[in-house]
């Protein structure tokens, strides 16, 4: 039986791409190797997690003797990296977190599978998923290709591109099979809500303030993540050795637009008067070193691997409110504890 070590699969995006690997291939196991830090959460993975093919193992990648231990005991053939610190507003309040998982434990996987492979790389694969933050920040024209240079500038996207320059130099000086993908900005099911789209779902329910940085001008192309999911199986199982994969919804929305249109979906599904859940938008302190634009081109993948979105937004917001509506105690359980200590501290001084 083929094993796939899948890292920070109990988080958002990790989450959707274990229960889809689970299920679609019950003749491969898949073990998902997270810390649960903050934002990982086992609640995530509650119908897959007695599936016979799935296995977790609680590691921090930060600890080498760990990881390795845990790569010996399971010889995985593929390695599919999320674990990450992924925050950018942590990421100003706290950058060593970040260097250290985001780098180094990046480096302690490329070293176990090395370790674990014996340097014999025949049928094996490491698959890193990274982010468009890599590329800087775009004004109003243009596309992040997979050509555009890198230009970190956040302590969280310089994390994510030293990770990515370490990958591809495994790739070059060990021939490590590697893959990259850097994608656009997710939303869907189990997106922590400390990021815009959730956090702001839960304030709306609650009847709080949505902070909006700035002015709101800032643009973000939003993809949905089951669509992320279906990438990177396609990437994991067809994309090239030392490839790079752009992933993106062709979606782009300023904040405040994409606030405006949530407030729309949330005064419908709560049955409140039209305009009323737009009256809690509030303007508040920008975020340091605000990145202006993203936007992606993921023509690439489109030729050569055949993918695209199957949502549209107008599909995907509707179905993610749905989803936080009825999962309102995964919301409270998430919420309650250290969040709202995260909270006051990140918008008390706004
Ligand atoms: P998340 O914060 O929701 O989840 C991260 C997961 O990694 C959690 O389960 C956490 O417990 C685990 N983790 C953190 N530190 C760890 C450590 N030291 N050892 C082991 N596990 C650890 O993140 P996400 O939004 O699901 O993002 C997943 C990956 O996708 C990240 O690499 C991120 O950079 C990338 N990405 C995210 C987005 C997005 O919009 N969320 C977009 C593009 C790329
Ligand atoms: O582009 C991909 C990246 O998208 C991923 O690599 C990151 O892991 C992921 O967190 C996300 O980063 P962003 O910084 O774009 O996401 P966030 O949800 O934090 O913010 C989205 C936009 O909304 C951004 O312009 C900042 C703004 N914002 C955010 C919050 C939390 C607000 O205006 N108010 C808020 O309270």
């Amino acid at each position: 039986m083929r094993t796939i070590v899948i890292t920070g699969g109990a988080g958002f995006i990790g989450s959707h791409v274990v229960r889809r690997f689970v299920n679609r291939y019950p003749h491969i196991r898949i073990i998902n190797l997270d810390a649960l830090t903050y934002a990982g959460n086992l609640e995530n993975l509650a119908d897959v997690e007695n599936a016979s093919n799935y296995m977790f193992e609680k590691v921090d990648i930060t600890d080498a003797a760990a990881v390795n231990a845990v790569f010996a005991k399971h010889c995985p053939d593929g390695v599919i990296h999320l674990a990450a610190e992924s925050h950018v507003d942590r990421s100003i309040a706290d950058p060593m977190a970040f260097i250290r998982t985001n780098i180094e434990g990046t480096v302690n996987l490329l070293n176990a599978t090395r370790i674990a492979w014996k340097d014999n790389f025949e049928g094996k694969r490491f698959y890193h998923i990274s982010t468009d933050e890599v590329y800087g920040s775009l004004g109003e024209e243009g596309l992040f290709t997979e050509e555009t240079s890198y230009d970190p500038r956040s302590p969280y996207s310089a994390s994510k591109a030293s990770s990515d320059h370490l990958v591809r130099a495994y790739f070059h000086t060990y021939g490590l099979p590697v893959v990259i993908s850097n994608c656009s900005n997710n939303y869907g099911p189990n997106h922590f809500p400390e990021k815009l789209i959730p956090l702001a779902i839960n304030n709306i329910v609650n009847n709080r303030p949505i902070p909006i940085y700035g002015k709101g001008e800032n643009v973000r192309d939003w993809l949905y993540v089951e669509d992320h999911a279906s990438a990177i199986d396609v990437i994991f199982h067809k994309g090239g050795a030392g490839e790079t994969y752009n992933i993106g919804g062709n979606n782009e929305w300023t904040n405040i637009d994409l606030i405006h249109l949530l407030c729309k979906v949330m005064d419908e599904k709560l049955g409140r008067e039209p305009g009323t859940s737009a009256q809690l938008i509030t303007y508040v302190q920008d975020r340091a070193g605000h990145d202006l634009r993203y936007a992606i081109d993921s023509s690439k993948l489109k030729r050569e691997l055949g993918w695209q979105p199957s949502l549209t937004f107008e599909e995907g917001l509707p179905k993610t409110v749905d989803w936080y509506l009825a999962n309102e105690r995964w919301l409270n359980n998430v919420t309650s504890g250290s969040y709202q200590h995260y909270y006051t501290k990140q918008y008390q001084e706004r």
